[in-house]
């Protein structure tokens, strides 16, 4: 077995940006709601000729060189997303063609907000044993195409946030290393946070060819969602901690997935640690699903908060319910 690394980290998001009260013309809320509620101020959204593959190639650009690796060295491609731009296949393919690689393999990994974590453990084995040597990891959404704009979706359409972020992974020979990675999913909350249709279940809109609009965008019980994030965040966070024998107190930086910052301050309060190891961006992005730790990740290292040898954890909630963490040594 080898040991694995991230050597570089990048992200892109749509110019244009939605401030809150940009929101109030389309629907009825009001900017000191969403702050207190969510603390985002701003977001991106991707405009009508921007997919989520237009995202995910300049974040895959970005970080490809700033780990300073030739392209044709990449050897795996695993994205993250549940906005990608056709039913099938996936954004994987395109980025693919795109950065007109051999034949390697290159799949998409649907797992909501846990997407980067996932794709990045599935690279972590596939580098630990040999198999691949340079995966690129991508978590990319326009989701903000989905939601619902108007006053009956603004519980869910305030909080999201168009973007993406891409990492490259490849053999460690040093003290930088991803330690672990631990994955989670209770399938019995899927109707607490999902996008119904275009399915293929018994009754689903293929069927029934009827066009049923609250079907096919985002819906949420966001209460429910809170209260099992601030439940699992915590859990994950602390079995990678216990995996890899550290305490709280040997960690750097928690870079949680931007769900809400309400939820990452009661995440934090539950673990009785100091917001300033917290990190957030999500006052400038909103929630953007996969693509949000990468980013969160990239911005860290920009802003000089990891330094090489620290510890960090990534952890993210969401749709399924699905939870992850990873322990990392910078
Ligand atoms: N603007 C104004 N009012 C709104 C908005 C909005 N954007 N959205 C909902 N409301 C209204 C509701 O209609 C409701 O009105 P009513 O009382 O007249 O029926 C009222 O606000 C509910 O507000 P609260 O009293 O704050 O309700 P609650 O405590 O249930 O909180 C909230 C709702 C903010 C959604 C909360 O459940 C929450 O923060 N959940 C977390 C959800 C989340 O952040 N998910 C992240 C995305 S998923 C993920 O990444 C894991």
């Amino acid at each position: 077995m080898f040991n694995s690394k991230i050597t570089g980290m990048g992200f892109h998001v749509p110019d244009q940006i939605i401030h809150n009260d940009d929101l109030v013309e389309m629907m009825d809320t009001s900017d000191e709601w969403i702050q207190t509620r969510s603390g985002i101020k701003e977001r991106r959204w991707a405009s009508e000729d921007i997919s989520t593959f237009d995202l995910a190639i300049e974040a895959s650009l970005n970080a490809i060189s700033r780990a300073d690796i030739k392209q044709d060295e990449i050897d795996m491609i695993i994205v993250g997303t549940l906005s990608s731009d056709y039913f099938f296949p996936g954004v994987s393919a395109q980025l693919q063609d795109k950065l007109g690689l051999k034949t390697i393999g290159a799949f998409d990994i649907k797992a909501a907000c846990s997407a980067f974590i996932y794709s990045l453990s599935i690279a972590d084995q596939f580098v630990k044993t040999g198999m691949a040597n340079t995966v690129l990891v991508v978590g990319a959404e326009t989701q903000t195409k989905l939601i619902d704009k108007s006053t009956k979706g603004r519980d869910v359409a305030v909080l999201f946030g168009d973007g993406a972020g891409a990492a490259i992974i490849q053999r460690s020979n040093d003290e930088s290393q991803i330690l672990s990675t631990h994955l989670h999913c209770e399938g019995k909350n899927i109707k607490n946070l999902w996008m119904e249709a275009p399915g293929t279940s018994p009754g689903s809109w293929f069927k029934n060819q009827t066009y049923d609009s609250k079907r096919f965008t985002p819906i949420m019980n966001g209460r429910e969602v809170f209260r099992n994030a601030v439940k699992r965040f915590p859990e994950v966070i602390n079995e990678s901690l216990t995996y890899n024998n550290l305490s709280i107190n040997d960690v750097k930086l928690i870079i949680p997935h931007q769900a809400n910052y309400r939820i990452s301050q009661a995440v934090a309060k539950k673990m009785g640690v100091d917001m300033n190891i917290v990190y957030s961006n999500i006052h400038k992005y909103g929630n953007t699903t996969a693509a949000s730790i990468p980013i969160a990740l990239t911005e860290a290292l920009d802003e000089g908060l990891i330094k090489k040898g620290e510890h960090i954890i990534l952890a993210a909630f969401g749709a399924g319910y699905t939870w992850a963490s990873a322990a990392i040594r910078w």
